[in-house]
Parts: structure tokens; sequence; C-alpha cells
């Protein structure tokens, strides 16, 4: 390896089980907030940069060669690793440390769409996201639940020779800020989401999809509908190919469902996700691709790198098949962590409330905690 690298190609050598240990030397706190994670669990070391720099020919016999630095913002990762050279031991730093592995985007292909579509599911390692393109090449796509780092999207449509005609976010989300009115801008496309998440009028331009809404990607025989989904939150607008996939948003992943509390109304949503997967997901086919906003574990990642599964899969756990609504409710709502604080400001923030750039790194620090159970 060389003395230094980017975070997609540390993603990529924790891919490949190429990393013997990272070495965070960020404060306690910071690391326990988050840290970085790839597709495969990796030895992780954390040593404030204080004591490392006290310590370093400690330090130095302590890891081993290949060993990658990081810090918040590469600096002092940076000036740790020549110290480590002058102690014989043969380090990486992270370029641009945490900050930067928290705007890195993975644009994977996904297969098995119907003709003619073409799609990708972008993943955000740092806080276990997923977004989509989804479109027809020479025509138009949709881009659903954008991060706010909106030049992977621009590529993707232009790439295929697409133009982004809708721009869509499944609920407003309480874990990460969204890239969707500002993508809906720059391309000037079509921004939905829906209104009973935002609370009412927003300060950007907004068009929410009603249950059943279909959109036009230049494939004429083949629907691309809106689904109500609530559960997760009040107006959740899931996308549907019939009989092909559906982008779940934070209603079901791969394991598990989204959390119904984060708008404080815990029992009522999960009633209403009750309601969902029993009369919207049940009767839909049980090979339906389904495509959720985020992970939660490593297991949910599959051997070719997707976040993916069926809804015969997702029926096969015991939750989504609790036939007792009573049941169903007591389940979820007993088995929730403690929301982040932080999430309400988050929500206001994606339903318009203004941010600068610092303030929505702040914000963004750490995994999503979307999902309500995940032992199903
Ligand atoms: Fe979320």
């Amino acid at each position: 390896m060389s003395t230094a690298l980017t975070p997609a190609e540390l993603f990529a050598h924790i891919d490949a089980g190429d990393v013997p240990l990272i070495l965070d030397v960020r404060n306690q706190n910071e690391f326990e907030s988050w840290r970085i994670e790839g597709t495969r669990e990796v030895p992780t070391r954390n040593v404030p940069i204080w004591q490392a720099v006290e310590e370093v020919e400690d330090l130095a016999a302590q890891i081993p060669d290949g060993t990658i630095v990081v810090c918040a913002h590469g600096n002092g990762s940076d000036l740790l690793i020549e110290m480590l050279a002058q102690a014989g031991r043969s380090v990486t730093n992270l370029v641009g440390g945490t900050a930067a592995w928290a705007e890195l985007l993975i644009c994977l292909p996904l297969p098995g769409l119907p003709e003619p579509f073409i799609g990708w599911q972008i993943q955000r390692p740092a806080k276990a996201c997923l977004s989509y393109v989804i479109g027809v090449p020479g025509h138009a796509c949709i881009v659903v639940d954008p991060a706010r780092f909106l030049q992977e999207y621009l590529d993707l449509a232009a790439r295929a020779d697409m133009t982004i005609t809708h721009v869509i976010d499944t609920h407003v989300h309480a874990d990460h800020i969204s890239g969707g009115p500002q993508l809906a801008e720059r391309v000037n496309a079509t921004y939905h989401v829906p209104m009973e998440d935002t609370g009412g009028s927003t300060p950007f331009a907004n068009e929410p999809l009603i249950d059943g809404a279909a959109l036009d990607l230049g494939a004429a025989s083949i629907e691309v509908l809106a689904v109500k989904m609530p559960g997760h939150t009040p107006g959740t607008t899931c996308i549907h190919i019939p009989g092909h996939l559906l982008l779940t948003g934070d209603t079901v992943f791969v394991r598990g469902v989204g959390r119904p509390d984060l708008t404080g109304q815990a029992d009522d949503l999960a009633q209403q996700l009750f309601h969902t997967v029993h009369d919207v997901l049940r009767p839909l086919e049980p090979t339906t691709m389904v495509l959720p906003a985020h992970w939660t574990f490593l297991n949910e990642i599959g051997t070719d790198g997707l976040v993916k599964t069926t809804l015969g899969e997702v029926f096969n756990s015991t939750l989504m098949s609790e036939a007792d609504m009573a049941a169903f409710v007591r389940e979820i709502v007993t088995s929730l962590p403690a929301a982040p604080q932080i999430y309400d400001t988050i929500r206001l923030v994606n339903s318009g409330q203004p941010a600068t750039a610092a303030e929505m790194e702040t914000l963004e620090i750490g995994k999503n905690q979307c999902a309500a159970s995940t032992t199903t």
C-alpha cells in the first residue's frame, strides 16, 4: 500500500479483505459515536492523537505494517505516519480523514431490472444509507433518496444519456440531510416528498406523489408507480415497478422494519405499518426485489455487494408474518432503542429549515439508527 489512500481506495481494500488494522486517532467520544466500516469487519483500534504522539515508539511496535491511520480531516494522521515511519513502521494515511469518508458514495449496477430499465444502488458506507438511480437509457431517470453530494447522480445519469426528471424522497429522513431539493433544482426536475412528513408547505418546490401515481420514464409498456406505505413516517411513499422491484425506503429492510417512533407517534404508526405490511406488501409478487434505504448489519450486504432481498424473504421473518396487530405493535415498540436527539433537527432541515455546510456535517455524524427490529 502507498503512504496515502483515498476513501474510495480504502473501501476497495476493505472489500477485498486487505486492511490489517485501522488506527483511528480521533478522541474517544468521536470514535465511539461512529467509525469506519465497509462491507466486512475490519480490526480497528482507537488511540487519541495526543497519546499516539506521546507513545509513538510503543505504538510502532504494536501495530502491523500497512495499518491505515485515520483522523477527522487527515492532517494529524499525516503527521503521525511520518513519526511512525521514523520509528520503523510503514503505515498509510486516509486522505481527508473521516470527514472525507463521510462523503464517500459507492455506485453498484442493479442486475435483473426489466428491459429497458437500468439502475444503480448508491451506497454511503459512513451512514449505511442507500439511494437509487433508475431509468431508461437515452430517455429519463428518477433519483430516489439522494445524499447531499450530488455529483455521482449527475454522472450516472449522464453516462446513460438520461435526463433526471423526478427526484424523490420516500419520506422526510431523520438520519441524514437529503440532497433531493438541491438536485431537483440543479437539473430542473420535479421534486417529491410527502406532505404528511414535511408538515405542509416547504421553502423548496415540492409536488408530493399521490398513491398510484405513474412516473413516465420513456418505457410506455412498464409502469413505475408511487405507492403509499405509511409506518416509518406518516407519508412514506415508495416506488414500485410491479412484478419486478420495490424501493421500500425505511419501511422494510433486508432484516427488520423501520422504526415508527421518530415523529413521536410510535403506537399509531406501528399500527399503520402493520396495515402496510399486510394490506400493501403481502399481496405483491414474492419475487419482487426489495431495495431499501438502509442497512444496519454487515450480513445485510450480499456477496455481490448489494443490499437487497425479495419480498418472499422478507416475509420469512416472524415479525412480518405476525397476524395479530397488537402483538406486532408490542414487538416493535418494546424493542426500540432511544432515538438520537439530533434526529428532530435533521427532519426540520429536510423540511426546509436552513443549515450551514458545517452544521450539516455535524448533524450527519454517525451511522443511521432507523431500524426498529433487526432480529427478525
Ligand atoms: Fe433513515
